[in-house]
């Protein structure tokens, strides 16, 4: 079999199942034969080896089965840096760069700045800051301990210096009083949406998805408690569900925030609220 009858092969046996079945078909054969698109490209008459060749029908066959791309590759791309992932956590979505797009536009001109990333999963948010900001402290917390061992294993393969990551259920682990920013992108899914039934979410950690009946526990708790942990003038920056947009700006009121500002992800949803701490 060659590059193009495996492509085609592939593409049809996942078109039933998966919403983007040609490019998880050339997603996997570049993991397979440890190559680029391009190359993909350019040969597609060059055979694969037999052992490619079973490699790759069976993971084409887990993916007709649900598991999601970046479980079966073990990566994900996420503000163009490479993430190792796994079934500890989310996978990372493009609409979470919305968070980091807005601290690195608001905060550019900060030289010092002390962040606390909460519910890192991956590292995504806070690994990614760290390495556009590397005179920024930046800390990150998750609940999950198999979390903040991907995330340190994300920290060696970036090699990224002014980051730590502890483990802690919100702020219980929290001592520090004095952060210029609390950001999270937290579970805000409720509990019976019928979501969770559906994609890549089938696979991902409850604990990492759900929070209450409404989605909003988690987002409460935040509004709630981060005021004790940011300086005067210091902001809370949420993502949150398309759906919960009143919500959150009226949780951040309700709990005394300021300048409340909303910013939609690329698909044109509300999907942050920042509040700034009196
Ligand atoms: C939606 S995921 C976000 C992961 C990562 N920040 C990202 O954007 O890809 C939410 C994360 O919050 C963590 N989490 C859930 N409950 C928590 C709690 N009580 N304290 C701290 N972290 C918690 C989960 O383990 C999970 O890693």
């Amino acid at each position: 079999m060659n590059i193009q009858q495996a492509l085609q092969q592939a593409t049809t046996g996942l078109n039933k199942t998966s919403p983007s079945a040609s490019i998880d078909a050339q997603v996997l054969l570049t993991f397979i034969l440890d190559c680029n698109t391009a190359h993909l490209v350019a040969w597609p008459e060059k055979d694969l080896s037999a052992d490619q060749e079973s490699t790759y029908l069976h993971l084409i066959q887990q993916r007709q089965q649900g598991t999601p791309v970046a479980h079966l590759t073990g990566s994900r791309e996420f503000w163009s840096l490479n993430f190792q992932v796994n079934d500890s956590t989310l996978i990372p979505r493009p609409e979470t760069e919305t968070l980091v797009e807005y601290i690195l536009e608001n905060f550019d001109h900060e030289k010092k700045i002390k962040l606390l990333d909460m519910g890192t999963g991956s590292g995504a948010i806070a690994l990614s800051i760290a390495s556009e900001k590397p005179d920024w402290k930046i800390l990150g917390s998750d609940i999950s301990k198999q979390a903040i061992q991907l995330a340190d294993n994300n920290k060696i393969k970036q090699q990224t210096s002014n980051c730590i990551f502890i483990h802690s259920n919100w702020f219980n682990n929290i001592s520090a009083i004095d952060f210029d920013i609390i950001v999270s992108n937290p579970p805000y899914i409720a509990n019976d949406d019928p979501h969770l039934s559906q994609g890549d979410v089938r696979f991902e950690p409850k604990s990492a998805l759900t929070s209450g009946d409404t989605g909003m526990d988690d987002i409460k708790h935040l509004c709630a408690h981060a005021k004790n942990h940011l300086k005067n003038n210091g902001w809370l920056i949420v993502e949150h569900g398309y759906n919960q947009k009143q919500l959150v700006a009226d949780c951040f009121s309700n709990h005394d925030f300021t300048e409340i500002e909303q910013r939609q992800d690329l698909s044109g949803h509300t999907r942050m609220t920042a509040g700034k701490k009196l």
